[in-house]
């Protein structure tokens, strides 16, 4: 690393294809726009992704005339099953997809494409961690307004399907037992009303949440998943994101002294001049303290961060708040701390998934952080997506990105 690596950040490089790609004629499906984006050499073409392509077309029609049936038809009672009886039977609720593979494969990719294009006015594309950290809040919400209510999970349940019906989740993933004691009700209730799901993974349905305590507890969830949705694997050898020109590398190694002082430079040029002051972030009630903050910039030891109890809420909070995270020292971690390794992976996720800016000083590149311990599979794709990360556009391209995905993003009536 020199610094004239670090100076280049402004140049432009290669970048993420998803913009272009949505340059299409109204009307036109995510096979088309799959193809004309591999015709106009913004992608290469990939045959696994072609199939998956293929399917969510297959989706995509059907969203196109589907409606969820009223709810007062589901609602039973005598006016709504006379209503029921009097009116057309409903289109049958479309089988929804679920995508898996392995990192940098372009699961994500197409189903924004698909996301983007399906015309339907109540949908929404979310992060798993995102919706799990929202559905928490909203049962703890909803029980705090009405201690008498015994169970939140149906209403919630109508709540998120009369805000969206057509529901995409990234990096669908069940981390831990609370969040897999709720899944399987929710969901039962979500299909219920009549809602479809879209789903990106690096997990099959069938591994999901295995090989832990509760596991069998949360086998129905498995069967609903495998019932409601097809599972397209996308087996490609290609990690898109790798090999990509990268010339503002924002990854010091060694976290030395010039490391330090590089970072200080980052430091000062991203948050233009705004006093430095520790934050206090609200978490769900409880105080998460950024003890060195400037402008939308935060900036951390690597221990005050991964090495103490945070979790996916903390990290989600200090992303929503924060457009630039530098951390200093990222060591070289392994079997005895696969916990710290654990939360790492979850900042890094966090940190992608809402297009945060990160700089970091390390003991190694990213792809030999981890390599042997309890999740080390997993960060596979941590290293994966460091790559993307340090690339010189990553944020900014990445932000302007955004604003289009949030506006079709708000639930109705937001
Ligand atoms: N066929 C392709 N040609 C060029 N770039 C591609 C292609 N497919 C995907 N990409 C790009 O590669 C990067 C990784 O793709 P994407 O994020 O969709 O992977 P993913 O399968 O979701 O990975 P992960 O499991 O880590 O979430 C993205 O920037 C994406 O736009
Ligand atoms: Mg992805």
């Amino acid at each position: 690393m020199n610094d004239s690596a670090v100076d280049t950040l402004a140049e432009a490089r290669t970048e993420s294809p998803s913009r272009a790609l949505l340059e299409v004629p109204p009307g036109t499906g995510p096979l088309a726009a799959y193809e004309r984006g591999v015709a106009r050499g913004i992608l290469h073409a990939d045959p696994e992704q072609a199939r998956a392509a293929k399917r969510l077309e297959v989706l995509w029609r059907a969203v196109g005339t589907y409606r969820p049936a009223p709810p007062q038809a589901r609602a039973g009672g005598l006016l709504g099953s006379l209503k029921a009886r009097l009116a057309k039977p409903p289109p049958p609720r479309p089988r929804g997809v679920y995508m898996v593979g392995q990192v940098g494969r372009g699961k994500s990719m197409l189903m924004d494409l698909f996301f983007a294009l399906a015309p339907v006015p109540h949908k929404r594309r979310v992060h798993f961690h995102a919706f799990m950290q929202e559905t928490h809040k909203r049962l703890h919400a909803m029980k705090a307004a009405d201690p008498s209510l015994r169970d939140p999970i149906p209403p919630l349940a109508r709540a998120i399907a009369a805000d969206a019906w057509l529901l995409c989740f990234d990096e669908f993933q069940v981390n831990d037992i609370t969040d897999a004691m709720i899944l399987g009700r929710l969901f039962e209730y979500l299909f219920d009303q009549g809602v479809v799901v879209v789903a990106t993974s690096n997990t099959r349905p069938g591994d999901l949440f295995q090989n832990r305590p509760g596991a069998d507890a949360f086998r129905p969830f498995i069967a609903i998943l495998q019932r409601e949705l097809d599972t397209i694997e996308l087996d490609s050898p290609n990690d898109y994101r790798r090999g990509r020109e990268e010339t503002g590398r924002i990854w010091l190694v060694p976290p030395d002294a010039r490391a330090e002082r590089e970072l200080d430079r980052i430091f000062e040029r991203e948050s233009a001049g705004s006093p430095v002051q520790p934050v206090v972030l609200d978490v769900m009630g409880r105080a998460f303290d950024v003890p060195v903050a400037a402008g939308d910039v935060a900036r951390f030891d690597f221990e005050h961060l991964c090495d103490r109890a945070l979790g996916a809420g903390d990290y989600l909070a200090l992303a929503q708040r924060f457009r630039v995270l530098i951390v200093d020292g990222v060591p070289r971690l392994g079997p005895d701390n696969f916990d710290v390794a654990r939360r790492f992976i979850t900042l890094v996720d966090t940190l992608y998934e809402q297009k945060v800016r990160f700089y970091a000083s390390a003991e190694d590149v990213p792809d030999r952080l981890y390599e042997r311990g309890e999740g080390a599979v997993a960060f596979e794709r941590t290293a994966s997506r460091l790559e993307e990360m340090r690339s010189d556009t990553w944020g900014t391209a990445a932000e302007a990105d955004d604003t289009a995905v949030e506006q079709a993003q708000q639930p109705a009536g937001a």
